[in-house]
């Protein structure tokens, strides 16, 4: 094995990763030392900390051979940069170490599940999965790889789209699962499962769910887990249509919600929900905590923008802030990781402030911050929309308008300064409160995220503005009442000395 690609990037991440200041990164959220990221990958737990990889090219603000970035946080909150894990360094991986996932061995070591890429033209090349086995810090990739070939494939199965795996020890099966993306005859995704007892030897199990071209094509980034008696699918689907307001990245995600029979692996699909409304979010990859809790991280970008980068940028690509989830109601619950009301400080308290025309709220205001509005109506009469404009000076402001007639949240970032408006507006479907939301947004410098009634929708989206844009105003066509809960983000924690 030659480790020389691996030392490469790592010194140059080094070298080059110290030169941006943290001022031009956003606090919290997880971007590269250096150059581009795409998809989180190994999201685990190992000996007590939380780890998380990702497609990272540390060479340029523009996707390119893929390597695995590294980080990792004792509380989902704070992440601290660790040296490049894996390059593409080897004959069955030389164009590409793409996205996998990562589990804790019961003899304590960190074992990671990748795709091997051969070939660089995504039309002709070759993808098998591959192992490499590490200690928080180091990995070396497995002397038998690949483990799993186009030989394991079910009938049909390309060996071309056939990628991201997603491992997990089973506690009930006692052995490991994979799900891994694949396309089938038909051109369009399907979710295959494996099996392993050892976490090296894998064998075909099942075809959990396939697109059959109704749900985009090639279906990337799978992940699977049960939540609240349910069984849960997570697909990033390349080529997805639309569908009334679900569905308008382009490349999008979505969540098959369905019955797992474990005698016979067979997945019954009921239902697919949108998992976030905003305008980046993708390749979502979950964990379970070790208090029981299934969060989920997701690459915040859509890969139909990516390509576009603010004047200067030193680094592409964040992920979004760690989500709770839960479902209920038939609906997935996105919350941010409780572990993050740690950092809230210097808390500005509104109660019952009417708003009518444009007002703007002495000590609302920032670019990192933690904002809870509830908004209800007036007695005598619904208003037609109230708007809340964030990073907002003369030149810029993005908004985010509640339609209380059409049930909708609308996310606008039409005059961030974004050069590039590719789609720049998208609409979520909110509960019918008569009148009444709860909107918490998060901002952190480059991102916003809103959710929506406790977690009922989410959306999350990239902001370039510059900094110095940092007004918030509220605006009601007609009357409305909001109480505003809004606390700076700090980067030490409460109780820490
Ligand atoms: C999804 C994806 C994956 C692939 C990776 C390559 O965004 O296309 O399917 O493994 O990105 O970087």
């Amino acid at each position: 094995m030659s480790a020389t690609k691996l030392t490469a990037a790592r010194d140059y991440e080094k070298k080059y990763g110290s030169q941006i200041t943290p001022e031009e990164r956003p606090l919290f959220h997880v971007t590269p030392m250096v150059g581009w990221v795409n998809d989180p990958n190994g999201f685990s737990v190992y000996q007590g900390e939380y780890h998380l990889f990702f497609q990272y090219y540390p060479y340029d603000i523009n996707w390119g051979p893929m390597h695995w970035g590294h980080v990792k946080s004792k509380d989902l909150v704070k992440w601290e940069h660790l040296p490049a894990s894996l390059a593409p360094d080897e004959e069955y991986d030389k164009d590409g170490v793409f996205s996998g996932s990562a589990v804790e061995t019961p003899d304590g070591r960190h074992l990671l599940m990748y795709t091997g890429v051969v070939g660089k033209d995504p039309l002709d090349c070759r993808q098998t999965q591959c192992m490499a086995c590490g200690d928080g810090l180091h990995y070396k990739k497995y002397e038998n790889n690949p483990v799993i070939t186009a030989k394991q494939l079910p009938e049909g199965g390309s060996a071309i789209d056939f990628r991201d795996p997603k491992i997990w020890w089973d506690k009930e099966e006692q052995c490991y699962l994979s799900v891994v993306g694949n396309r089938l005859a038909d051109g369009s995704g399907a979710v295959l499962l494996f099996s392993s007892s050892d976490g090296f030897a894998w064998k075909y199990v099942s075809t959990l769910d396939a697109g059959r071209n109704q749900l985009g094509k090639m279906w990337e980034c799978p992940d699977f887990f049960e939540l609240n008696g349910k069984a849960l699918i997570l697909i990033s689907a390349q080529e997805m249509r639309a569908q009334g307001l679900k569905f308008h990245n382009g490349n999008d995600v979505f969540c098959l919600v369905g019955n797992y029979n474990r005698k016979d692996h067979r997945f019954t699909r009921e239902e697919v929900l949108a998992v976030d409304y905003g305008l980046d979010f993708y390749a979502p990859q979950t964990v379970e905590t070790p208090d029981g809790r299934r969060v989920m991280i997701a690459w915040m970008q859509a890969w139909e923008s990516s390509r576009f980068h603010p004047e200067g940028a030193k680094w592409a690509g964040m992920f979004t802030i760690p989500r709770e989830l839960s479902f209920v109601n038939g609906q997935l619950i996105q919350n941010p990781v409780r572990e993050f009301l740690q950092y809230h400080v210097e808390p500005v308290l509104y109660q019952n402030m009417k708003i009518e025309g444009r007002t703007k709220l002495p000590g609302i205001s920032g670019r990192v911050l933690d904002m809870t509005v509830e908004i209800r109506p007036d007695e005598a009469e619904l208003f037609e929309n109230l708007t809340i404009h964030i990073a907002e000076n003369e030149e810029y402001v993005s908004s985010i308008v509640y339609d209380p007639r059409e049930h909708t949240l609308c996310f606008d970032r039409t005059d961030s300064g974004f050069r590039y408006n590719i789609v720049s507006v998208r609409k979520a479907p909110v509960r019918d409160r008569q009148g009444k939301i709860r909107i918490r947004i998060i901002l952190d410098r480059f991102s916003a995220e809103v959710f929506i009634n406790d977690g009922e929708q989410v959306m999350s989206s990239c902001l370039y503005t510059p900094q110095e844009a940092d007004g918030i105003s509220f605006e009601a066509k007609g009357i409305a009442w909001i109480d505003v809960e809004k606390y700076t983000l700090t980067d030490s924690p409460k109780g820490a000395s």
